[in-house]
């Protein structure tokens, strides 16, 4: 008698739980199914993967040195087909929040110039969070704990490449979501869809539920960039600020140029800083500093919080020149970033502040990078030389100057898009000295993770 009970019991309780099918939540098999998908090459014809054009160790950006230095783009896996961005990097994206107006509302169609707008990922937010929803959890209490977190603007972003004809170029299909039958039936046959099935309780219904698949498969992706893989938090900044003794800048294990590097970045202009911090931050819009940059919101305006992400998550346009060599560049159509997905006047030319790690990290000594939305500089020096006197030297005579020829002629160009909002003292007339410029490049190369991101091994099962 007493033998038999626990075994009624738990026959009991295994045709409980299969009465309310209730899936049993796996995030490593959800991480491990998102990084299959993120380096698989899902694509007509089978040639690009979300990493071809967002390389681990070149700071998951582009990785061809050819395109860096010219038309920036990645071409799609149609060969004949370019967008017009530079890739940002897809680590530390998982910091940035649903897009959300702030005190103007849910949305930023409120938020003057951009200020307030912050979050949803993309170059201009229109990733924003708010796509993908519960459904995905079909009532399972157990699911929706355990993954509610990786719903947002990474889930809602990945369900874009596939289909879009300038990256992987799927089939559209017949569905609500582009793409999501190619995707699903991809995901299901692979020698790793079991992860589906091991992640979401079952296998994945293409015939019958592609647009719910895919965003389950979209949702692992999310899960795969949340991972502490792809936010390793591993760079010589971080180790030096945990070996530190007192925990403080100075740190004990850097150089005196990067120690000065990191006052610049933190410092305004008024305390004889640079005042990068004001936009590259952990995530507060740079309004809500007062005129000593005495946070209102901010704990760490020193930049002693160890997941420091180097951005507001907020939009601003700061004057980049036109990049003549972008691909599709039209001089008569300028990129204007948030305007383009908002369509509210002022917000023409801004774009989200991007994170700074790994803005060094590339793929070997020299290995040529392209920075802001359109890759016009090629360099940190160009960066920062630009910060600091781009309102305070004479506008270049010449047409089309690329960064190189714009310094060696002591002159920038007209900017892509007139920014609206004065940028007095935060970006083009810093009164640096070169050796403060080359601190703060030395600073900025104290970012790059010791992590490298490896393609996942073929999945064989477990
Ligand atoms: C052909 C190159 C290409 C491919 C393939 C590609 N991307 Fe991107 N990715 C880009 C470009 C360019 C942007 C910026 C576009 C914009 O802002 O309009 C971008 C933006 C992003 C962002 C936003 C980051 C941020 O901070 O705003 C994420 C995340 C991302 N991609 C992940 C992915 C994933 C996941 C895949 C595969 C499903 C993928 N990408 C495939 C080029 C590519
Ligand atoms: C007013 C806000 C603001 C300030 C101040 C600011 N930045 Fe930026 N930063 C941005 C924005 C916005 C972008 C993207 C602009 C674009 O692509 O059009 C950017 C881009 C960059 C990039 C390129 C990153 C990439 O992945 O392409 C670097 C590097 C950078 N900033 C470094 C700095 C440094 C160093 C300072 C201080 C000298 C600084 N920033 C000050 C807002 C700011």
């Amino acid at each position: 008698m007493t033998k038999t009970i626990p075994v009624l019991a738990s026959a009991l309780v295994t045709a409980l739980a299969a009465s309310s099918a209730l899936a049993e939540p796996d995030v490593a098999a959800l991480e491990a199914l998102g990084k299959q998908v993120f380096f698989d090459e899902i694509s007509v014809p089978t040639r690009q993967s979300c990493a071809t054009c967002h390389v681990p160790d070149n700071g998951f950006t582009a990785g061809v040195a050819a395109i860096n230095m010219n038309g920036v783009a990645v071409t799609g896996a149609n060969p004949h087909t370019v967008g017009n961005r530079k890739p940002p990097t897809a680590a530390y994206a998982a910091s940035v929040p649903n897009l959300t107006g702030g005190f103007f509302g849910p949305d930023c169609s409120l938020a003057p110039f951009g200020l307030f707008c912050i979050g949803g990922v993309f170059w201009d937010g229109r990733a924003t969070g708010n796509t993908i929803g519960q459904e995905v959890f079909e009532g399972d209490a157990n699911l929706t704990a355990a993954y509610a977190g990786f719903l947002g603007p990474l889930a809602d972003q990945a369900l874009g490449p596939f289909a879009n004809h300038v990256e992987q170029n799927v089939p559209d299909g017949s569905t609500e979501l582009p793409g999501a039958e190619a995707v699903c039936n991809h995901v299901a046959s692979a020698q790793y869809g079991e992860l589906f099935e091991l992640a979401w309780g079952t296998a994945p219904d293409c015939a019958n539920d592609a647009d719910l698949e895919f965003k389950r498969i979209a949702v692992a992706i999310s899960a795969f960039e949340h991972s502490t893989e792809m936010n390793s938090f591993s760079s010589f900044r971080d180790f030096a600020l945990a070996n530190d003794a007192d925990g403080m800048f100075p740190l004990d294990d850097f150089t005196d140029e990067e120690n000065l590097g990191h006052d610049l970045f933190y410092n305004t202009k008024d305390n004889g800083g640079a005042g990068c911090a004001n936009c590259h931050n952990n995530g507060v819009p740079f309004i809500l500093f007062d005129e000593n940059f005495q946070p209102f919101q901010n704990p760490d305006a020193r930049g002693e919080e160890p997941d420091q992400i180097y951005s507001d998550n907020s939009f601003h346009n700061i004057g980049i020149p036109p990049n003549p060599a972008a691909a599709n560049f039209d001089p008569n159509d300028p990129d204007e970033g948030l305007f383009e997905f908002t369509g509210v006047p002022g917000h023409e030319g801004d774009f989200r502040t991007p994170t700074l790690r790994n803005v060094d990290m590339r793929r070997g000594n020299g290995f040529p990078k392209a920075y802001m939305h359109n890759g016009y500089f090629k360099t940190l020096e160009q960066v920062v030389h630009f910060y600091n006197t781009a309102s305070s030297k004479p506008t270049c005579t010449m047409s089309g100057a690329s960064a190189a020829e714009a310094i060696a002629n002591d002159c920038w160009p007209e900017a892509e898009v007139t920014p609206i909002l004065p940028l007095a003292g935060l970006v083009g007339d810093l009164e640096l000295s070169p050796d403060q410029e080359a601190a703060l490049v030395a600073y900025l190369k104290t970012l790059t993770d010791t992590v490298i991101v490896k393609a996942p091994l073929p999945y064989v099962g477990n």
